[in-house]
């Protein structure tokens, strides 16, 4: 593998993505790329959005020639993820809501998905959720507010409580009020890269503890794969000997190398 991992989002979320790989890998090179002049992507239009995407994923792959795209945007992801692996020479990744994990550890079986508006209507979501997490009750609080909170964080001002307050007032909602048919809600899914970077003030807003799930880690594992998939791409595995040594073939087989080829050393 030659080039960096790129990370790409419409602002600083792609950061709570970069956290989680430099958890897994600390030497991991990487670039960054985000389409803050599209910022928030939650609001717009789909057509354009995705032909927006494209675009910008293009020019950053053309500026920093990285050796895997990961898209650490939800939003984006379940928009546009086989649009650009088609249009990109190299591996992509995608971020989507982590609905998977979350109804692993769900007891309840109630879980919220806290995303941009765009993300908690998408038909890729609605796939998740049936595939995954059928037998779940799903609350979905559509919190462009806390993208806007997160931006303004990392650009060094302090995030606005009670804004936050108010975005999650549905979410708390579903936790406290239980009956037969909704029991209380237990887990939540950070389904937007940018909620992870205020979860300081998501979990001390909580009227409960609650599970936070997101998609940081599976995103790590898979970007994985892929890196070691493409080192393998790059394993030559030809041997060389300076004796005939066809009785090799099956025994450098097993360890990833092709059958020995006579070396010419000229002495
Ligand atoms: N960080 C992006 C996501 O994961 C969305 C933020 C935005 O609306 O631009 O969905």
């Amino acid at each position: 593998m030659t080039g960096p991992l790129l990370i790409f989002d419409s602002g600083v979320g792609g950061l709570s993505v970069a956290q989680s790989l430099r958890q897994h890998y600390p030497d991991a090179a990487m670039c960054y790329a985000c389409d803050n002049a599209w910022l928030p992507y939650g609001l717009r239009d789909d057509a354009a959005l995705a032909e927006r995407i494209v675009a910008v994923c293009q020019a950053a792959v053309e500026a920093c020639q990285p050796s895997v795209l990961v898209v650490a945007c939800n939003t984006a992801s379940t928009l546009v993820l086989e649009n650009l692996r088609a249009r990109l020479a190299i591996p992509v990744v995608g971020t989507v809501p982590a609905i998977k994990p979350a109804a692993t550890i769900s007891q309840t079986r109630h879980i919220g998905l806290l995303a941009t508006k765009a993300t908690v209507g998408r038909p890729y979501t609605q796939r998740l959720i049936d595939s995954f997490a059928s037998d779940c009750v799903i609350t979905r609080v559509a919190a462009e507010p806390l993208v806007v909170e997160a931006e303004s964080y990392l650009a060094g001002g302090t995030p606005d409580i009670q804004r936050i307050q108010a975005a999650l007032a549905p979410l708390w909602q579903a936790v406290m009020s239980t009956s037969a048919d909704h029991p209380a809600l237990d887990t939540v899914v950070l389904g937007c890269t940018h909620f992870p970077l205020l979860k300081p003030w998501l979990i001390q807003l909580a009227p409960v503890s609650l599970n936070w799930i997101d998609s940081g880690d599976a995103i790590a594992r898979r970007v994985a794969q892929v890196v070691d998939e493409l080192r393998s791409k790059q394993h030559d595995g030809r041997c060389f000997t300076t004796a005939p040594a066809a009785n090799l073939t099956a025994g450098m087989a097993r360890y990833g190398f092709k059958a020995p080829q006579l070396l010419n050393v000229g002495l």
